[in-house]
C-alpha cells in the first residue's frame, strides 16, 4: 500500500513535467538503461520528495517500476 501512495505522490510531480498521466516520464530507452539506475533514480526523487523511505520501500518502488515500465532483468 505504502508503495502505491508512493507512486501517486511521484505521479504529481512527473505530470507537471510530462504531462498526461506522467507514466511517459518512464523512458527505458532513456539515461536509465539498467536496475541499478532506476534504483538510484527512485532514491533520488525520493530524497527531493522527502517521502522516508527506508531502504526496502526504495527497493519495492524500483521494483513495480521496473515491472511496469523498465522491464531489465
Ligand atoms: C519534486 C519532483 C519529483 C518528485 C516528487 C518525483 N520525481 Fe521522479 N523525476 C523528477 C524529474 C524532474 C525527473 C527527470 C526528468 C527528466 O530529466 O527527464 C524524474 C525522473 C524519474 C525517473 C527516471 C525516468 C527515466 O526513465 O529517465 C524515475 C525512475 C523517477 N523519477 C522515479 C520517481 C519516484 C519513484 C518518485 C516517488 C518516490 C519520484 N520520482 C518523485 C521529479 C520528481
Amino acid at each position: 500500500m505504502k508503495t502505491f501512495l508512493a507512486e501517486n505522490k511521484c505521479k504529481e510531480c512527473h505530470i507537471r513535467r510530462v504531462g498526461g498521466d506522467g507514466n511517459s516520464i518512464y523512458k527505458p530507452t532513456g539515461r536509465i538503461n539498467n536496475a541499478g539506475a532506476l534504483r538510484g533514480m527512485v532514491e533520488y526523487c525520493n530524497t527531493e520528495l522527502n517521502l522516508g523511505f527506508f531502504p526496502e520501500d526504495t527497493n519495492a518502488v524500483a521494483a513495480v517500476l521496473n515491472l511496469k515500465h523498465y522491464k531489465f532483468r
